[in-house]
């Protein structure tokens, strides 16, 4: 018995492609592209799709996020769908054979959140600082203390 059980879990150890990103400790954020790393084996599929699913929505959601990943690349980054990211709980990245058939999951990732997150640009701490800009396009900023980010617009 004991000997059949942890045959079970050399198994699974061995069985392949998996999530390591996003995780239920490295979300998602609704600004820019997010990324998706995983672990595989040779025996693995040598391409998937990947889906982004949330059943915890009402109607549940589901978008293809990426069709024919090769599985060799081993992290990608993915845009946002068409309806950009959509903030919430209980998101999970499916991995499935293909674009066709949803259903058939090699694998899953954890649950996971995506924040709300105002801008793509932000600062942190409390900091000052002054900038001017100019009609071209061109920014300048000081910093004074704590760190700040800044974008020109053109
Ligand atoms: C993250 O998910 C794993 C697997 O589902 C679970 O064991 C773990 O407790 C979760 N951690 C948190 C912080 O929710
Ligand atoms: C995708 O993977 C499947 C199964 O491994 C394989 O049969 C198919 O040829 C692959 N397609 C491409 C375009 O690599």
């Amino acid at each position: 018995m004991f000997a059949f059980a942890s045959f079970l879990a050399l198994a699974a150890s061995a069985a392949a492609l998996q999530v390591t990103q996003p995780s239920n400790s490295t979300g998602w954020s609704t600004s820019g592209p997010n990324t998706v790393t995983w672990s595989s084996v040779s025996t693995d599929n040598s391409n998937f799709t990947i889906v982004l699913n949330n059943q915890n929505s009402y109607p549940a959601y589901t978008e293809v996020l990426e069709a024919l990943v090769e599985t060799s690349e081993g992290s990608i980054t993915v845009n946002p769908p068409s309806g950009g990211w959509v903030a919430g709980t209980g998101y999970r990245v499916n991995f499935v054979k293909d674009s066709d058939d949803l259903d058939q999951i090699l694998a899953q990732s954890d649950d996971f959140t995506i924040e709300q997150s105002s801008s793509s640009t932000y600062s942190s701490g409390s900091s000052t600082a002054s900038g001017s800009a100019s009609s071209t396009g061109s920014v300048s900023v000081t910093k004074t203390s704590g760190s700040v980010s800044a974008t020109s617009g053109s």
